[in-house]
């Protein structure tokens, strides 16, 4: 299941295919799918845990060294509520709309530090652009690549994993283990005690949980809402019954 929230090659090529098939040709040869969305979803991970959970592959730059952005992600509200809910989100919407770096000169000192790509065969903002900032076009401080990565970046500030932790006395330390609790609240605080995702990795070998991802639900003017009222995370939600790991990052050294 956690597959689905990692920007690997072989997933994205398949998403690809899939996309290609289902989009099919409508009116005049237009590429464009429906693209409505109701709410987003501001996803930050720990690298550190995503190198731990996929492999070497993952190499995080040394001037990285806080919680990083993977997406904006525009969500449909299911119509279904509590076990029955699904998830809905629109993707690929507008397969002509393709990424263009040099849109995004001006933002990239600020990428490479809190968007960077982690692993070097793929390209996260090709990706995140394609499949989700191209289905955002409808809300105008989305819309196109430059705000789509610039409101990414304004988001990564505004709500900081990194800094809501290290006030409340959590950073990455290789042995220490953190209340479940105490992790949660430190964010939950920092968010109007709104409900989020917190996803973890769960290390069979070790038995231990690494902090993997936040989620904050926000809407279309970018406020906070309940994520448990509207979003089912594909992804492994962290246990609450047992401590979670926050690793410390190693950095690929060539
Ligand atoms: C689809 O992409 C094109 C750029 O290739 C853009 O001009 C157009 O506005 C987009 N359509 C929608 C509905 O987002
Ligand atoms: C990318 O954007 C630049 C700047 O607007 C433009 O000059 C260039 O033609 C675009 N490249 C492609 C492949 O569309
Ligand atoms: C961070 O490091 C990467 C890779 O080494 C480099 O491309 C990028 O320019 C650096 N960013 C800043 C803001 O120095
Ligand atoms: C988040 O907080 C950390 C720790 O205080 C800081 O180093 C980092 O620059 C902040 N990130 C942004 C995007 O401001
Ligand atoms: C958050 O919820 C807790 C427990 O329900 C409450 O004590 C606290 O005052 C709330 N904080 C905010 C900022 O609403």
């Amino acid at each position: 299941m956690r597959k689905y929230l990692l920007p690997s090659a072989v997933f994205f090529v398949a998403v690809l295919v899939y996309a290609e098939q289902k989009q099919g040709t409508n009116v005049a040869g237009s590429k464009v799918k429906d693209d409505h969305f109701d709410f987003m979803v501001f996803t930050q991970q720990w690298p550190e845990t995503f190198r731990l959970q996929t492999g070497p592959e993952v190499q995080i730059p040394e001037n990285v060294t806080g919680w990083t952005i993977h997406g904006i992600w525009p969500q449909q509200k299911s119509t279904l509520s509590g076990l029955q809910m699904k998830k809905d989100a629109p993707n690929f919407c507008n397969s002509s709309w393709h990424f263009n770096q040099s849109l995004i000169e001006d933002l990239r000192p600020q990428m490479s530090l809190y968007w960077p790509n982690l692993i070097k065969t793929n390209n996260l903002w090709d990706h995140e652009w394609t499949k989700h900032g191209t289905c955002g076009a409808s809300l105008p401080a989305i819309h196109g690549e430059h705000n789509y990565f610039a409101e990414g970046l304004r988001l990564n500030a505004k709500y900081n994993i990194t800094e809501m932790l290290a006030s409340n006395h959590i950073v990455p330390d290789a042995e220490k283990a953190y209340s479940y609790n105490d992790v949660e609240g430190a964010i939950r605080k920092n968010v109007n005690n709104m409900s989020f995702v917190m996803q973890c990795y769960w290390d069979k070998e070790a038995h231990k949980q690494y902090i993997f991802q936040v989620m904050l639900c926000l809407d279309k003017q970018f406020g906070l809402l309940e994520c448990d009222k509207y979003f089912l995370s594909e992804g492994d939600l962290c246990w609450t019954t047992k401590t979670i790991q926050y690793p410390p990052f190693q950095y690929a050294f060539n």
